[in-house]
């Protein structure tokens, strides 16, 4: 008897654990802003995304700090598309520098896995010089999340000493894989 409840159970964590997974059929860049509001501490070279084939997108981006960083808070913000960008889902400020120590805020550490492997911004503070961001596209199979299809905006601004330096908007468009959660 108990062992049964034990295979029972063992295929019900098994049984949830891949409804959770939720991995999606497409998750992809639509669209990169960035902007510099102060060009003594941040300028942009260049910010954009390149078609290489139909399901993937890549990002790139060239910034350079002209001043160390040693405090930096990201103001960031969630958008659903619907009938443009209108009512936000969600809003949060993180201390990167903090963030960059223990990586213990579980909703960060999903993006932050997102990028990590793209970037040279995988350090701790302080940040100065180039700061890129090369050919970074979206592993739907990182996105453990579950997340309706739809399009999405991630509106962060950067504050460098507690002011805002500049701002960079990231659009994704993903879609649920509704096939494989019916199975
Ligand atoms: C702009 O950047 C410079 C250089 O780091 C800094 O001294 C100045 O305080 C910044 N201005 C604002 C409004 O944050
Ligand atoms: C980034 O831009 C700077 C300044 O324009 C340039 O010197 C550098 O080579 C660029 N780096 C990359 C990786 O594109
Ligand atoms: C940061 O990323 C680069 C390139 O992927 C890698 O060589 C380096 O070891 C990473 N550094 C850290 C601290 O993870
Ligand atoms: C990012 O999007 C937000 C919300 O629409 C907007 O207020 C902000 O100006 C945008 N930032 C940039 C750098 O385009």
């Amino acid at each position: 008897m108990a062992s049964f409840w034990l295979v029972s159970a063992f295929f019900g964590a098994f049984v949830l654990f891949s409804l959770d997974c939720n991995d999606a059929v497409e998750f992809k860049f639509t669209n990169f802003v960035c902007e510099s509001y102060n060009k003594s501490w941040f300028t942009f070279s260049h910010c954009r995304l390149k078609a290489i084939n139909r399901d993937k997108i890549v990002l790139n981006m060239n910034g350079t700090l002209h001043y160390p960083a040693y405090r930096i808070k990201i103001h960031g913000k969630l958008f659903k598309k619907a009938n443009g960008y209108k009512p936000w889902l969600y809003e949060r400020t993180v201390d990167a520098c903090k963030f960059m120590l223990h990586k213990s805020d579980p909703l960060v550490s999903v993006l932050y896995n997102l990028m990590k492997d793209f970037t040279n911004i995988n350090h701790s503070c302080p940040y100065v010089g180039p700061q890129i961001i090369k050919d970074f596209y979206l592993k739907p199979e990182l996105m453990r999340v579950p997340v309706p299809t739809g399009e999405y905006l991630l509106a962060l601004k950067w504050y460098l000493d507690a002011k805002p330096q500049f701002g960079t908007n990231f659009s994704a468009s993903f879609v649920e894989d509704i096939l494989a959660k019916k199975n």
